[in-house]
C-alpha cells in the first residue's frame, strides 16, 4: 500500500444549488462552530463548497477558522470578455483553496467536455488552488462494461499536460453518476477497485512519490453518517465528497464525528 503524506481524511461538502446565500452562511457558521467545539480538526480536513454568490459571505464566516472554502466550478481563462464566468484568479482572491471540476452534473447539463475539464484543471493549478477532479461512469456505461475505460479516459484527458510542482495538490473524486442522490452508495470494494484503476492511470502522468505526497483519491455518491466508515481510510480512499448529507448541520456533524 503506498504511503500518503496526508494523514487526515478530506471531507468536502458540495452544497450544489440547494441553498440560498443566507442559508449557506448559517450552515457554514454552525459547521465551523461544531468543527471547533468537537476538535474535529484533529480528525479531518473540512472544505465547504457553497454556490458562487455565497463564497464571499461564507469566506467571512470562515475567517480565522481552520475550515477551507471550495468553489463548485471555474472558468479556464484568467481574465477577459467571458460573460457570466468566474476565473481562478477571482476565486483565489476570495480565499478559495479547492475547486470542484468536471462534476457529472456539469458534464450532463452544461455539456462540459474532457477538453474543458482539462483547461479548468490547468487554470486552477496555475493559481495554486487544488482541483477536485470528478470522474465516474453512468449506469449504462457500467452495464455495458465500459466503466474502467471511461474513468481512465476521464482521468488521463483531464491531466494531459499537467505537472504538479511542489506545494500543489490534486484530488480525484470517484463519483458513480448513477449513485449520486440515490441514497444508495456503491459497495466498498467497488469504490476501492475504482480507486486502484484511478491510481494506475495516475502513474502514467505522475511519479509514485508525487502521487503519494500530492494526490488524494476520494469517493462521492450518497455518502451518509451510516456508510461513511465504508469509504474513508479504506484502501486508497482518502476522503469523501458529500452532497445531500452535508445540507443540514446536525446530520453532517454526525457524519464527521464518525471519523
Ligand atoms: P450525494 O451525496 O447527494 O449523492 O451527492 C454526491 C455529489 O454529487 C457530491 O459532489
Amino acid at each position: 500500500m503506498p504511503t500518503t503524506a496526508h494523514t487526515k481524511p478530506l471531507v468536502l461538502a458540495n452544497w450544489k444549488m440547494n441553498l440560498s446565500v443566507q442559508e449557506s452562511v448559517v450552515l457554514a457558521r454552525n459547521l465551523a462552530a461544531a468543527y471547533s467545539k468537537l476538535k474535529l480538526k484533529e480528525h479531518l480536513e473540512l472544505v465547504l463548497c457553497p454556490t458562487f454568490p455565497a463564497l464571499a459571505p461564507v469566506a467571512e464566516v470562515l475567517k480565522r477558522q481552520s475550515v477551507c472554502l471550495g468553489a463548485q466550478d471555474v472558468f479556464w481563462k484568467p481574465v477577459g470578455p467571458y460573460t457570466g464566468e468566474v476565473s481562478a484568479r477571482v476565486l483565489k482572491e476570495l480565499g478559495v483553496t479547492h475547486v470542484i471540476i468536471g462534476h457529472s452534473e456539469r458534464r450532463q447539463f452544461l455539456k462540459e467536455s474532457d477538453a474543458m475539464v482539462q483547461q479548468k484543471v490547468l487554470a486552477t493549478l496555475a493559481e495554486g488552488i487544488t482541483p477536485v477532479l470528478c470522474v465516474g461512469e453512468t449506469f449504462s456505461e457500467r452495464q455495458t462494461g465500459q466503466k474502467y475505460l471511461v474513468i481512465a479516459r476521464q482521468v488521463a484527458s483531464a491531466l494531459a499536460g499537467v505537472t504538479l510542482t511542489s506545494g500543489l495538490g490534486l484530488v480525484i473524486a470517484y463519483e458513480p453518476v448513477w449513485v449520486i442522490g440515490s441514497g444508495q452508495a456503491v459497495e466498498t470494494h467497488e469504490a476501492q477497485e475504482t480507486a486502484l484503476v484511478i491510481r494506475h492511470t495516475l502513474l502514467d502522468v505522475f511519479s509514485e512519490s508525487t502521487i503519494a505526497r500530492q494526490v488524494r483519491i476520494i469517493y462521492g455518491g450518497s455518502v451518509d453518517p451510516v456508510n461513511i466508515g465504508n469509504f474513508v481510510g479504506r484502501g486508497l480512499l482518502a476522503g469523501v465528497l458529500v452532497g445531500g448529507a452535508s445540507l443540514e448541520a446536525k446530520r453532517f456533524t454526525n457524519l464527521m464525528k464518525k471519523l
